[in-house]
């Protein structure tokens, strides 16, 4: 082994034993009637308020964090099976919307923490600003929002419904399952402003470490959630400069494999144009964007960016090298940990009606 290779062969370990000490202090009964990833049907169905969940040995509490938050408040319904059944209706029709579910959640609790903030839909809105205008799944957000109204008017939160959609879409394309706490309330404020800080593609390491940092979230969290990549498309115009004059040099960045800078500059003429972040596997949720990195078919800046960086590198090479499955615990572990980020509980905030608006009755 030569010294990189051991580095990261350090990493994939102690990813290992961060994976093993997380899933243990998250296991439960959910966990045991997990089905294969692809199956659809989500254990949580098995879970009400009868006798086996009365006798359970593992203490429920009531308040946020908890994934048995919604059993009292809304007995004899499953909340997390309805938001399942219409995110597989939305997937069946057009599987591209799921990874858009998922970055909605990201672009949520980037801003102002895990609180529908990005939902809300007025002038000045972090929905209505500029690093905003390729964020899409809103009416799925909205149908699914009205559905709960129905079926338990005033008591799940939109930004819990984020959480759970963004899990159960990544789910349906191959991802492993991961537990989502729930409790989280609404936000009543959203500035446009605030969302400028979200990084979209052409900052550096540092800028993405220190953004991270800012959510209280590590380095490696950095690196294993950039593989949502793994899934989903970006516009042309996030990556026009690259492939065409890099840097202001009239020339593309020399880091893009030859191939793949050929296939894009046919894909990409247009800025209005789409491309898949993952040229192998666009729709499978699997470990294959780290493996692209190797092959410099990263397509945005800064996945690319992540090898040559001596923090992310190590991490970003020991998440290539490991089976898919494993991969895709260690994500859902960091996004358990990142759908925690500024929550509001308890008195705070409040639980929307409609995700689009604040409760004007609030005041
Ligand atoms: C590390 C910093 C990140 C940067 C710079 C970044 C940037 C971007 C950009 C520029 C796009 C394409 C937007 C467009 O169409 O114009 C995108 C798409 C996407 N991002 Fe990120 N992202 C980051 C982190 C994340 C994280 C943490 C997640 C989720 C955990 C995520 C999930 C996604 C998904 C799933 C898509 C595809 C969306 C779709 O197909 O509709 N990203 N990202
Ligand atoms: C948002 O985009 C518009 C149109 O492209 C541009 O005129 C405006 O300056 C941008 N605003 C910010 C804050 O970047
Ligand atoms: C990273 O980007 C920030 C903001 O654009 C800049 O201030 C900083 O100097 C850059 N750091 C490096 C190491 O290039």
């Amino acid at each position: 082994m030569n010294y990189s290779s051991s580095i990261s062969f350090f990493f994939f370990i102690i990813l290992l034993v961060q994976l093993i000490s997380i899933s243990s202090a998250t296991y439960n009964e959910q966990d045991q009637n997990k089905k294969s990833p692809l199956d659809v049907d989500l254990p949580v169905g098995d879970i009400g308020l009868d006798d086996s969940f009365a006798s359970s040995e593992i203490l429920q509490s009531d308040e946020w964090p908890s994934s048995s938050y919604y059993h009292r408040r809304c007995p004899n319904k499953n909340v997390e099976k309805i938001i399942n059944k219409k995110v597989k209706e939305w997937v069946d029709k057009d599987y591209k919307i799921a990874p858009s579910l998922l970055r909605l959640h990201y672009h949520d609790c980037a801003v102002r923490g895990c609180d529908g903030s990005i939902l809300l839909n007025n002038e000045g809105s972090e929905r209505r600003a500029n690093v905003s205008k390729t964020l899409r799944g809103f009416e799925m957000i909205d149908d699914i929002k009205a559905e709960l109204e129905k079926e338990c008017p005033e008591t799940v939160s939109c930004a819990d419904i984020l959480a759970a959609a963004a899990r159960d879409a990544t789910v349906l394309l191959g991802g492993e399952y991961w537990d989502v706490p729930f409790g989280r309330k609404d936000g009543r404020v959203s500035i446009g402003k605030e969302a400028d800080i979200v990084p979209m593609g052409h900052d550096n390491v540092t800028t993405l470490l220190e953004f991270f940092q800012s959510m209280g979230l590590e380095v490696s969290d950095l690196v294993i959630l950039s593989g949502a990549h793994t899934i989903g498309r970006t516009s042309c115009a996030q990556v026009q400069d690259r492939i065409y004059n890099y840097k202001g040099t009239g020339k593309p960045d020399p880091s893009i494999n030859e191939k793949y800078l050929n296939f894009l500059q046919r894909r990409c003429r247009w800025a209005s144009e789409d491309a898949e972040l993952d040229a192998e596997t666009p729709w499978k949720f699997d470990n294959m964007y780290y493996k692209n990195l190797q092959n410099g078919l990263g397509l945005l800046p800064t996945d690319q960016l992540l090898l040559s960086d001596k923090r992310t590198e190590p991490i970003a090479k020991a998440l290539a090298s490991m089976p898919s499955f494993l991969y895709g615990q260690i994500f859902g572990a960091s996004m358990k940990k990142f759908g925690k980020v500024n929550v509001l509980s308890g008195d705070e905030g409040e639980i929307r009606t409609n995700c689009n608006f604040v409760n004007s009755h609030s005041y």
